[in-house]
């Protein structure tokens, strides 16, 4: 910045209105010259937070559109306001309204959790009991739900089942679009946390060929799910004690983790004022993905395909020459051992127990301490996360991979609902909708399609 510029910018320096943004004081501003113009702009900065708005008054004349934030992938950007939950990647905290995961899955079931996330608070014992007698009662679908996924192909993916089956319930409830209706949105919470378990075990069970089963209102959550996927003959099903905590302890880790690409795709949808429905539709869609709630599957996938321990130094160069990934390694958020890895490898000891231990343990226990002795992953915090282990668990309760994102987005239902709910009564929330910096040509005179010369064009 040469003096000229610094020296002109003074007179010039044109002071963003602190008062609209929520209050950055004088001390807490950020000062901008932009070199173009010479001018000095004094932004204010709030929880460590500039408004991208703010810069829009820096142009360099008065057809400039204004200066924009490029942030592909949102690296560094905050698309919301939110007091669900609380990461520390490079501490390895994760919080749900300030109560320590390692906490709630200590003493919570995961519809207390559900609960808190959703209100604010834990419940009291009459305002569980309430809470978990509604879910109970709505875990039921119509008939017609069950037709539609039996029209599914033999061997449909649960998860491109459940995209579909969950986007569908609001066919079922067309009242939900009403969404500023307080009422109206409270019962579409809870019949989303109801029958989100049946369509993913109906899923399961059309996958497997099997006939669905019926929710039983005697058993709790995870039980009950346990038997829609498992129940055979037997009149009554009995869930294993230790596999319904483990599963339940999953669904709690699984429940909420801030901005992550499915919860934004629930923003972002909702942000339309679309039905929770369509919006929870495009989260599990996002869930989906390999990078997102596919990497268990992926973890599992690459253990096997490892298959001892002895082949697990030639894979981790692969890894470092770029030709494999470890799956389930490395984090966004997480610069640090990722808690929730830390709690699932807890209970893999209490489902081995019952199931039998697995062949893919050894492997995945070997494959992280030379990852972790390993400068490439070190240097690059890279750790495991949720994904590393979750898979082993999953395996073990008989699942195959393509049901382990949509165990995820059973979980992850209550965070996409409690974080739609703060949305939508957000009042600074609005259509999500980010600007582009256009690279395309412009001004062509078109031509007639006789004129035309082929091009290549990439698919
Ligand atoms: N294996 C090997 N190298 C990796 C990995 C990995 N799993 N993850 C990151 N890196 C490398 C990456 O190549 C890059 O190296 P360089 O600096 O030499 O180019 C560096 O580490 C930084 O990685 P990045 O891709 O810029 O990091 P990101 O924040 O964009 O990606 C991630 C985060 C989770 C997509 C990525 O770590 C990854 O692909 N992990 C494997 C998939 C996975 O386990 N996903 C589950 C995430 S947790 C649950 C969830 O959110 O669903």
């Amino acid at each position: 910045m040469s003096t000229e510029q610094t020296d002109m910018s003074t007179e010039q320096t044109a002071t963003a209105n602190a008062s609209a943004n929520g209050g950055g004081t004088a001390a807490e501003t950020l000062s901008v010259t932009d070199n173009r113009t010479g001018k000095t702009y004094e932004l204010p900065v709030t929880d460590g937070t500039l408004r991208a708005m703010d810069l829009r008054q820096i142009k360099t004349g008065e057809d400039d559109f204004g200066l924009m934030a490029y942030d592909p992938a949102y690296m560094n950007t905050a698309s919301c306001r939110s007091a669900i939950t609380y990461v520390d990647g490079e501490a390895g905290i994760l919080q749900h309204r300030g109560y320590s995961i390692e906490q709630l899955c200590e003493h919570s079931s995961y519809l207390e959790v559900a609960y808190l996330l959703i209100n604010g608070a834990l419940p009291t014992q009459d305002q569980l009991d309430k809470w978990v007698y509604e879910i109970t009662i709505h875990t039921f679908v119509h008939e017609n739900v069950k037709d539609f996924m039996q029209g599914f192909r033999y061997d449909a993916n649960p998860m491109g089942m459940l995209v579909a089956s969950v986007g569908a319930l609001s066919t079922f409830y067309p009242d939900a679009n009403k969404i500023n209706d307080e009422q109206i949105r409270a019962i579409q919470i809870i019949r989303l946390l109801a029958k989100m378990p049946t369509l993913a075990a109906f899923a399961f069970r059309h996958n497997m060929g099997q006939p669905y089963v019926y929710p039983d209102n005697d058993l709790a959550y995870p039980g009950n799910f346990l038997g829609m996927m498992y129940k055979m003959t037997e009149l009554k099903y009995k869930p294993d004690p230790r596999l319904e905590r483990a599963l339940d302890v999953l669904f709690i880790l699984h429940a909420d983790h801030e901005q992550n690409a499915s919860t934004s795709a629930v923003r972002s949808v909702g942000s339309t004022r679309v039905d929770p429905y369509s919006a929870v539709a495009a989260g599990v869609a996002a869930l989906y993905g390999p990078l997102h709630g596919g990497a268990n599957e992926q973890a599992l996938r690459m253990l096997r395909r490892i298959e001892s321990p002895r082949n697990i130094p030639d894979f981790l160069e692969g890894v470092k020459a770029g030709r494999e990934r470890l799956m389930g390694f490395g984090h966004r958020v997480y610069k640090n051992y990722d808690p929730r890895a830390r709690i699932i490898k807890k209970h893999l000891d209490a489902v081995f127990e019952v199931r039998g231990t697995s062949p893919l343990l050894d492997i995945a226990t070997e494959l992280e301490k030379q990852a972790l002795d390993d400068e490439y992953f070190t240097q690059r915090k890279l750790f495991p996360n949720v994904d590393f282990y979750s898979g082993l668990i999953y395996e073990a309760l008989g699942l195959p991979v393509a049901m382990f994102p949509v165990m995820f987005a059973i979980g992850r239902t209550s965070g996409w609902i409690a974080q739609w709910l703060e949305m939508v009564q957000d009042p600074e929330q609005k259509i999500a909708r980010p600007r582009q910096i256009y690279t395309g040509e412009r001004d062509r005179e078109y031509v007639p399609i006789a004129d035309r010369q082929s091009t290549s064009v990439a698919p």
